[in-house]
């Protein structure tokens, strides 16, 4: 706890939204800076490091997007998050048999820890791939944006709606442990939310402000540039106001108020009012659809089929167990979704028609 009232040292409380922003990733105090949190000895197991299967159909997605859009000369392709680098590490092998699409592409990696930039780089060396600080420094196009698991570790504010009134969640350090306080939220703030459907209902409402405020730069490179935006993450559509933080660590889930600094704290993915956000940014959002139907539209089994074709059997009944594990509808398949918005001029749609 010591190293935690640091963060409190100017402020005696701040909101949600910044304090999740400080545990995660302040200097000194912050998880993504000191962990790799990824694989059996880390924290939690993403769908790239489950399997490169997973990775190989959204390099073959883009190498669609890019047929669709005229095979551009200049294709950007931004990967947000890119967490232990495992994606892109598959999607240059994989482009390497598409080399026309290999020969336009340029990779750029938008990582916000020092400490996972540090093993990406260790772990990637390629001229096709760069890592850029700022979105805005994206000039050529048409440019596509993918991220797994990108939205559910931006922060998020909360809200409580009571009758009429709006309450915003903020944080608090006394008596040397984390408190959580609701204070009347400012009229700006409430506003902000009036925007979206979001205070239809009463109960706790969640609003991903810091990550509008990124993807506010997505959307207008969309516009500029053509192209589009893929995300896959764990969330829901009709969502019952409920607070969806969690805190995870050695892939168990742990009380928010106790490790700080040391679990990854996460919220489910309102993929219904991403959709809202993306419609009122301007750009064609196709249905939202799970992780299973995408994949098997992608040809995941297909291809499963093929690899395991080489292997002995144990390896064989390995990989049979990873694929299911991302398309079975109790496991991922149907809790993760994705989400693809793209410029309205644009007509690709693979696997969501
Ligand atoms: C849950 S991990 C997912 C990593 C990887 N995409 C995967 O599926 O294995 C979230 C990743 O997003 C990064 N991240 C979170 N917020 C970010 C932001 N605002 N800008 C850039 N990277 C961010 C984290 O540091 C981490 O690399």
């Amino acid at each position: 706890m010591k190293k935690i009232d640091k963060i409190f040292s100017k402020t005696k409380s701040m909101s949600l939204d910044l304090y999740l922003e400080k545990v995660l990733y302040d200097k000194n105090v912050g998880y993504y800076q000191k962990k790799n949190p990824f694989g059996i000895k880390g924290d939690y197991i993403t769908a790239p490091n489950i399997s490169n299967i997973f990775c190989e159909m959204i390099a073959i997605w883009v190498v669609s997007f890019w047929e669709n859009l005229k095979k551009p000369k200049n294709l950007s392709f931004v990967e947000l998050g890119p967490g232990n680098g495992d994606f892109c590490l598959v999607l240059l092998k994989t482009l390497k048999n598409f080399p026309e699409v290999f020969d336009s592409i340029n990779i750029m990696l938008y990582e916000k820890s020092e400490k996972l930039k540090k093993i990406q780089k260790k772990r990637i060396i390629s001229q096709k791939v760069s890592w850029i600080e700022n979105l805005k420094k994206i000039k050529k196009g048409p440019v596509i944006f993918f991220g797994n698991e990108f939205l559910d570790a931006l922060p998020i504010k909360q809200f409580k709606k009571i009758n009429n009134s709006v309450f915003e969640r903020y944080v608090n350090f006394k008596k040397n442990r984390v408190n959580f306080v609701f204070k009347k939220a400012i009229k700006k703030q409430v506003n902000k939310l009036k925007n979206y459907k979001l205070l239809r209902k009463d109960g706790i409402i969640e609003y991903p402000e810091y990550g509008f405020k990124e993807l506010d730069i997505v959307c207008k490179k969309i516009k500029k540039l053509n192209g589009g935006v893929l995300f896959i993450d764990y969330g829901y559509q009709v969502k019952k106001n409920i607070n969806t933080l969690q805190s995870i660590i050695k892939h168990r889930f742990n009380d928010i108020n106790k490790n700080i600094g040391n679990a990854d704290i996460t919220s489910l993915v309102n993929f219904a009012l991403y959709k809202e956000y993306f419609d009122s940014n301007d750009l064609f959002v196709e249905n939202v659809i799970s992780q299973s139907e995408f994949l098997q539209k992608m040809g995941i089994i297909e291809r499963a089929r093929i690899v395991s074709n080489k292997m002995n059997s144990s390896d064989k009944s390995n990989l049979n167990l990873r694929v299911k594990r991302l398309i079975d509808p109790k496991m991922m398949g149907e809790s993760f979704k994705v989400i693809f918005a793209k410029n309205k001029k644009c007509n690709f749609s693979l696997a969501f028609k």
